[in-house]
């Protein structure tokens, strides 16, 4: 090894490019095919147009990835909020929530360090060197925009209200009766899951505490705000349980629909 000192900076000039000795690539490695393999599959449902919600059976599962099903191709009876927009192949049926659902994630704090770590190398890992030579962080545009997360956040909690309400109406079975089975714990799982990781959002703990002068003039946000500052702790395992719960909610339902597998009904 050989090594200088940046006069400037006054940091190390070491030539290797890193000392660390154990599987630094490793996590780079597995969010990589993690994200990469849920992106793929995201992609492939949202155009596919089928599979999406039981018309065949009397209950009525609609996937997340179709919710709200606003275009004129869904079914009527998984459109809760109308149907305007047109019914073209390269338009996903939700096509109004999935592109603020991406852009929640993609501008999330700890998805940032996840991809840029592991598709963008900057840097891979700590103390390993990132190949770019130039490095202006998020402070010019396009990385700029990550700045809009607090927007998306509100539009996220919209979503997830709506997810609730497809949750809650899929207890009601088509001919009007009440009934639940496997898919229906499903379903209220995922929902519950995309609250928490919607709650644990650092902007939404920025928003309950933030501004304050004095937390003790403002007991229920200090509560609040320490519920909140809990669930954030646990956020990076909180974006990944909700990739998983979303998939397997997904691909529970295409299944069902497709006749591969029936529900297990519990009542009804
Ligand atoms: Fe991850 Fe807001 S920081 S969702």
């Amino acid at each position: 090894m050989s090594s200088t000192t940046d006069a400037s900076t006054g940091r190390a000039q070491i030539s290797e490019r890193t000392l660390r000795t154990d599987r630094w690539w490793l996590p780079p490695l597995l969010n990589v095919a993690g994200l990469g393999l849920w992106v793929i599959y995201a992609t492939v449902r949202a155009f596919m147009h089928a599979y999406y919600f039981t018309n065949e059976q009397n209950y009525s599962y609609l996937t997340p990835f179709y919710s709200p099903c606003f275009s004129v191709g869904c079914y009527p009876e998984a459109s809760h909020f109308g149907q305007f927009l047109p019914d073209w192949w390269w338009l996903p049926y939700a096509a109004i929530s999935l592109p603020f659902l991406l852009l929640f994630r993609l501008t999330c704090y700890y998805y940032r360090k996840a991809y840029y770590r592991a598709f963008y190398l900057s840097p891979p890992a700590c103390a390993v060197a990132e190949p770019h030579k130039k490095y202006t962080g998020e402070t010019r545009f396009p990385l700029l925009a990550q700045n809009l997360h607090r927007y998306f956040f509100y539009i996220a909690a919209l979503i997830s209200l709506v997810n609730t309400y497809d949750a809650v109406v899929a207890f009601i079975n088509k001919d009007g009766s009440f009934g639940f089975g496997l898919g229906n714990i499903i379903l209220v799982a995922n929902v519950v899951l995309l609250w928490l990781y919607t709650a644990s959002c650092h902007s939404c703990r920025s928003i309950i505490g933030g501004r304050l002068n004095h937390f003790s003039k403002h007991p229920l946000r200090y509560k609040l705000w320490g519920q909140v500052s809990i669930l954030n702790g646990k956020h990076m395992q909180l974006a990944w349980t909700t990739l998983a719960s979303l998939a397997i909610t997904d691909f529970y339902i295409m299944a069902v629909s497709a006749g591969w597998w029936g529900d297990p009904r519990i009542v009804g």
